[in-house]
């Protein structure tokens, strides 16, 4: 019999409290009936960064405001729910504590499924929510939080290819900025400086290409833009509006090649695996730099690979793509109990190695 489930689903494992509902009929696509996200960006801003006691006590605070509001735009009730699914994991405990507790109480009170979810997973299966993409696919994850290649065998099967061994791209793009005197979030006001700047004038390290793999690393790239700061600072007093220009540029310059290599040895990778229509998806929030996204673009070209990425509010924290993750594994058999716990570490493929380095979002996964 063709089933039909109708999951919500819960997120609050960095800076962002979202609660959303998605219902899929087998064999069609799934369809976002609600989708709530309330970012914490001013709880934060005078801090520099997350700080995870104050995320974690608006999480509580805020879950369950979202669980209405998710309910009221879908029109439903929880009686119209099948079950309820919630990110255990990886990110800052204290909010993913907030979550999974928000979970248990609705499931005890309602008697409706629990389902704990990977909060990569959540991003990797992104373009199957929007695109129905088949298994198996290649995916980039470029965030604050999060930098890894991976492919997708199935909703519970992950092979990484590697990641970052230190800063997540858009850490280096957040640090950059507060180098520079920018505005944050960085990704978005470095992208507008490099603009007006020219790459070559300053040449920034590109990190790791000298060893083989698909592994990433970006803090020294920001260290290299800081010492050429304060060398130019030293010579003439200070930055000029092109000084400044010329760094985001030579910064984004220097993330848009590395990247661009490491997917390619990604897509070799993921091309011996003889996939009948290959396809390249990215999330997170990086992926809304056009300049990363036509490098990107490119390479998939140069395989005659497809290339797709999520529209932007599904790139970022949200709550559906937990929702859906938590369906593809209800649909499979998969449930967890009361006993459901909350993990701050929890990697995708684990069999690969722990990845080294603490970000936005605490120890890598
Ligand atoms: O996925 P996201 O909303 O949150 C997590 O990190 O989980 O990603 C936010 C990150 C920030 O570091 C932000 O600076 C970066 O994505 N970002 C960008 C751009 N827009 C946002 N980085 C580079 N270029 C952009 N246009
Ligand atoms: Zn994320």
């Amino acid at each position: 019999m063709v089933q039909t489930l109708t999951v919500l689903g819960l997120e609050s494992s960095c800076d962002d409290t979202a609660a959303a509902i998605v219902r899929q009929t087998e064999g069609a696509q799934a369809e976002i009936l609600s989708s709530i996200v309330h970012g914490q960006t001013e709880l934060h801003s005078a801090f520099g960064g997350v700080v995870p006691e104050i995320a974690a006590r608006a999480h509580a605070e805020k879950l369950d405001v979202c669980v209405v509001q998710a309910l009221e735009k879908a029109d439903m009730a929880l009686s119209d729910i099948d079950a309820i699914a919630v990110t255990a994991g990886p990110g800052l405990i204290g909010g993913v504590i907030s979550g999974v507790m928000c979970a248990k109480g609705l499931s005890a009170a309602t008697g409706l499924p629990l389902i704990g979810v990977n909060h990569l997973a959540g991003h990797a299966l992104t373009p199957r929510l929007t695109d129905g993409i088949a298994f198996p696919y290649l995916m980039l994850l470029v965030s604050g939080g999060h930098c890894q290649y991976l492919i997708a065998h199935s909703s519970e099967d992950f092979t990484r290819l590697g990641g970052t061994i230190d800063d997540a791209p858009g850490e280096a793009f957040d640090k950059t900025a507060r180098l520079l005197g920018l505005l944050q979030p960085g990704g978005p006001s470095v992208e507008a400086e490099a603009k007006l700047g020219d790459p070559k004038r300053f040449r920034f390290p590109r990190p790791l290409l000298d060893r083989p793999g698909c592994d990433l690393s970006f803090s020294g790239l920001k260290t290299a833009l800081m010492r050429t700061r304060d060398q130019i600072v030293a010579e003439k007093g200070g930055l000029t509006r092109q000084d400044r220009a010329d760094l985001c540029a030579g910064f984004q310059q220097a993330v848009v090649d590395t990247l661009a290599e490491k997917t390619r040895r990604a897509i070799a990778l993921y091309l011996q695996q003889d996939p009948d229509d290959p396809v390249v998806a990215v999330a997170g929030g990086v992926a809304a730099n056009s300049a990363i996204r036509t490098v990107l673009e490119t390479v998939c070209a140069e395989f005659g690979a497809h290339f797709t990425a999520p529209p932007l509010a599904l790139c970022t924290d949200n709550a559906a793509m937990i929702a859906y993750a938590g369906l593809e594994r209800f649909r499979g058999g998969a449930s967890d109990g009361l006993d459901l716990m909350a993990r701050p570490r929890w990697p995708l493929d684990q069999s690969s190695p722990a990845m080294l380095g603490s970000g936005k979002k605490g120890a890598k996964a």
